[in-house]
């Protein structure tokens, strides 16, 4: 298969109305779009990409209104959300309407719910007249592309377009809060903190995986986020020094150089360059990158939350 290179979201648009599938760049990360009511299309994300069938996935839209060809009903939860959240990096789950194939929301009765405050994105979703499922546009298992030539490295040959934008301005995908319960959970942290969303629902809480809870965001099962390179966390200036075959990433200088070095201004640069900084790695053949731990406050969680999932994935 040919990838298209398109800068027009009207002709990456014209992809999706004739059932193939376009990665486009959100305010987030790149995400891989197929028409959510075309079950071949969306076949065809979970192959280009492979990703396992029980991994759902989210459905995009350009405005509100669109939430009621996906979802019967906005609880009240929900529209606080929406009315504080939307456009943004904020996913919401309800349950899903029976127009919504099976086959994009992995089998569940519930359907993430994304509006993406990101120009480009919204000019391609307009477009496309129809919500449009997109995972992350990277190989299952490798780091979320936050530029247009990530994608490419994954999936030139298997998609049918690349909508070519700038690199992503927070470089982590966003927070899943989960509405379908009374309480809403939040599933996976993203820029959009908890006590933000607990200044608009104070019961939101976090989520625990003990039992009961596992099938809820089936993704937090699955392998994400790494570089082929072992992934080390380390604590603010101990230990952190590097060498050969090693690269480092961080707010503070290390005492001993790496072979390749992000020194971050502040924690929002460390999370948008994360994913690129270990794909740069890999590129180089980088054997052991040292990641300096950032405090557990704002985006810090979420870049935390990344950094272990690439840290256990050895
Ligand atoms: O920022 C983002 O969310 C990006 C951009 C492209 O929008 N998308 C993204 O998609 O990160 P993906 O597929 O890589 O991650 C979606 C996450 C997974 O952990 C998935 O399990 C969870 O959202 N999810 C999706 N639908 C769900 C549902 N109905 N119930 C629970 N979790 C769900
Ligand atoms: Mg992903």
């Amino acid at each position: 298969m040919q990838t298209v290179l398109t800068t027009s979201p009207t002709e990456a648009a014209e992809f999706i109305k004739s059932g193939g599938i376009v990665a486009f760049p959100t305010e987030t990360v790149y995400g891989l779009g197929a028409s959510v009511f075309d079950e071949t299309a969306v076949a065809k994300v979970f192959e280009s990409k492979r990703r396992p069938a029980d991994n759902p996935l989210i459905a995009h839209i350009a405005v509100p209104a669109q939430i009621a060809e996906l979802a019967d009903e906005v609880n009240e939860h929900a529209r606080k959300f929406i009315e504080a959240f939307f456009p943004g990096p904020l996913t919401i789950v309800l349950p899903k309407s029976d127009r919504v194939p099976l086959i994009a929301t992995a089998g569940l009765d519930s359907i993430g719910i994304r509006m993406p405050r990101f120009g480009l994105a919204h000019q391609f979703l307009n477009e496309c007249d129809t919500p449009v499922v997109a995972p992350s546009a990277n190989l299952s298992g490798r780091p979320s592309p936050t530029t247009w030539e990530a994608v490419y490295e994954d999936l030139n040959g298997r998609i049918d377009c690349i909508l070519r934008g700038d690199g992503t301005e927070i470089g982590i995908e966003s927070t899943v809060v989960d509405c379908t319960s009374d309480v809403p959970i939040v599933l996976r942290s993203g820029s959009v903190s908890i006590d933000q969303l607990r200044n608009v629902v104070p019961t939101t809480a976090a989520y625990r995986s003990d039992k009961l809870n596992v099938v809820r965001s089936p993704g937090l099962r699955h392998q994400h986020y790494s570089p082929r390179a072992r992934v080390v966390l380390r604590e603010s200036g101990v230990g952190l020094s590097g060498g050969p075959g090693t690269a480092y990433i961080g707010l503070r200088a290390p005492a001993r150089t790496s072979e390749h070095e992000l020194i971050c201004s502040n924690v929002d640069e460390y999370a948008r360059s994360v994913f690129e900084f270990f794909r740069e790695c890999d590129r180089k053949g980088i054997k052991t990158i040292l990641c300096e731990k950032v405090d557990e406050i704002g985006i810090g969680v979420a870049l935390m939350d990344r950094l272990r999932r690439a840290a256990a994935a050895d």
